[in-house]
């Protein structure tokens, strides 16, 4: 895909995301040996991670979604989350890995934890590619983390701004533009 003129740099090419998304597969099937996996991928920004993500892993699992609104077309958030589609498989008893694009203020991941540890699932781990941990408004852990990233807004695979970009195979930064709208 050609670059625009709002497109700053490349900072992960698909080579980087996918020695990354391979050594975070090793990570967790090592871990998670003689068990069985519940992946619950947090939507829309998750598909192209969590889809890559499972081919990397050597176990048996099962896949599932969760919708959250966390951002509105803007890029900064509101704080505010809210479920709007739910898990189609029952947790309990299982082993849920909670897979995210991003991690920002922890509030989404934070929400989210707390939502399915009170349906008794057997453990919860969380993964998320990109994290910008000196952002955090809540303290959330998170178990597998890719890179660290910069105070820019971000896109690509899978990440959006106003629901575009998603579909670049790298990640970017956008130009004019940190985190937090001012
Ligand atoms: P948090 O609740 O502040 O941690 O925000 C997490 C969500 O915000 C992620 O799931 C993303 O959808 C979105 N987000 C945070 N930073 C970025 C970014 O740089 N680009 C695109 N989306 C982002
Ligand atoms: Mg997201």
């Amino acid at each position: 895909m050609e670059f625009d003129d709002k497109f700053e740099k490349v900072l992960f090419t698909q080579e980087e995301l996918e020695e990354k998304v391979t050594e975070l597969g090793k990570k967790i099937t090592e871990k998670y040996q003689g068990k069985e996996l519940l992946m619950v991928g947090v939507l829309r920004g998750c598909v192209t991670f969590v889809a890559d993500l499972m081919r990397k892993i050597d176990l048996p699992l099962e896949l599932d979604f969760l919708s959250v609104a966390s951002y509105g077309k803007s890029a900064f958030t509101s704080g505010v989350v809210r479920v709007l589609k739910d898990l189609s498989e029952d947790v309990e008893g299982r082993h849920i890995l909670l897979v995210e694009d991003i991690v920002d203020s922890g509030l989404t991941l934070n929400y989210l934890l707390n939502y399915l540890k009170g349906r008794n699932p057997a453990s919860i781990a969380t993964c998320v590619l990109l994290d910008k941990p000196y952002r955090r408004e809540v303290e959330v852990t998170v178990d597998y983390v890719g890179f660290d990233v910069p105070d820019k807004f971000l896109i690509g695979y899978g990440l959006d701004y106003a629901q575009k970009y998603r579909n670049l195979p790298y990640i970017a930064t956008l130009k004019n533009k940190i985190t937090k709208e001012e």
